[in-house]
């Protein structure tokens, strides 16, 4: 394992218990993707980085048999908590240990943008699929975290956001490593709220999605610094809530998630 999939494995294990309650963001495109993967059981069913795998209980009604394959072990652990999938498997999604045509369906929810090689992990999809064989998968795109990025960039600091692709150079990875699927992409902005920055800050990290390679710092959670970010952040306009309790306005942010979904058939 790359050295930087061991960091990410090592946060998303980190955060394998606080996981599913932050999971707001990844339950919407799951639901979402659910509904582009025929609704009758099919043959083998592919979870790829399945999470704490809070969506199998969807899944197997959708398969004969469940595999789960996850980078990370912590993930994993928590996945065989419920034990509805048949396999549960530690890999990378570039380099699937498995027969080549064994799965007839491969579901993957918002895992793809963090694989540095995203044509490496088609191309293994490609392998593993049968002819007829389906996909569906969610990622995230440039335009994700957008107004956190905005606000590190007014304080002249180094944002410390992923790097997205645009959905057109994902688009064309896809179809250059799996050239026999026939790619469809959809994309879609999805709105969450937040108090404020430093919730959205904590959300991130209950998920293990507060990893950003090569920007590994430490001394990010200061006061001072959460308040800067809180300032320079663009204000939501026609968000304002009141807080009684405190018989004070509070401001709410707004952070954007750009969606992709895509689809595709084996030929
Ligand atoms: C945002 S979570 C999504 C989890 C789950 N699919 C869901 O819907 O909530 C991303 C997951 O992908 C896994 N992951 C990240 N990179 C991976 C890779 N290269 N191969 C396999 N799994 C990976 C992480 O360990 C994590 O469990």
């Amino acid at each position: 394992m790359s050295v930087q999939a061991q960091a990410i494995a090592r946060h998303f294990g980190k955060a394998c218990q606080s996981y599913s309650n932050a999971a707001r963001l990844q339950r919407l495109t799951g639901y979402a993707l659910l509904n582009r993967l025929p609704a009758e059981p099919r043959g083998c069913l592919l979870d790829l980085g399945c999470g704490p795998a809070w969506l199998h209980p969807e899944l197997v009604q959708r398969c004969n048999s469940l595999l789960a394959v996850d980078l990370s072990a912590g993930m994993l652990y928590q996945a065989r908590q419920s034990g509805l999938a048949n396999e549960y498997i530690q890999a990378d999604a570039a380099a699937l240990p498995l027969a080549s045509a064994s799965v007839q369906q491969v579901f993957s929810n918002l895992m793809l943008q963090w694989c540095p090689k995203p044509a490496e992990v088609a191309a293994e999809l490609e392998r593993v699929l049968q002819s007829g064989g389906k996909v569906a998968l969610s990622t995230l795109v440039q335009g994700t975290l957008a107004e956190l990025r905005q606000a590190f960039l007014a304080l002249q600091l180094s944002p410390h956001v992923n790097q997205f692709l645009t959905a057109d150079a994902l688009l064309l990875a896809m179809q250059q490593g799996a050239p026999a699927i026939d790619w469809q992409l959809h994309s879609e902005t999805v709105q969450l709220s937040y108090p404020d920055v430093l919730s959205l800050g904590r959300e991130l990290k209950s998920l293990g999605a507060n990893y950003v390679p090569d920007k590994e710092r430490k001394g990010l959670t200061g006061r001072h610094y959460w308040q800067q970010l809180q300032q320079a952040y663009p204000k939501a306009v026609g968000l304002k809530v009141s807080d009684s309790s405190a018989g004070s306005v509070t401001d709410t942010i707004i952070a954007s998630y750009q969606v992709a979904y895509l689809t595709g058939v084996k030929r």
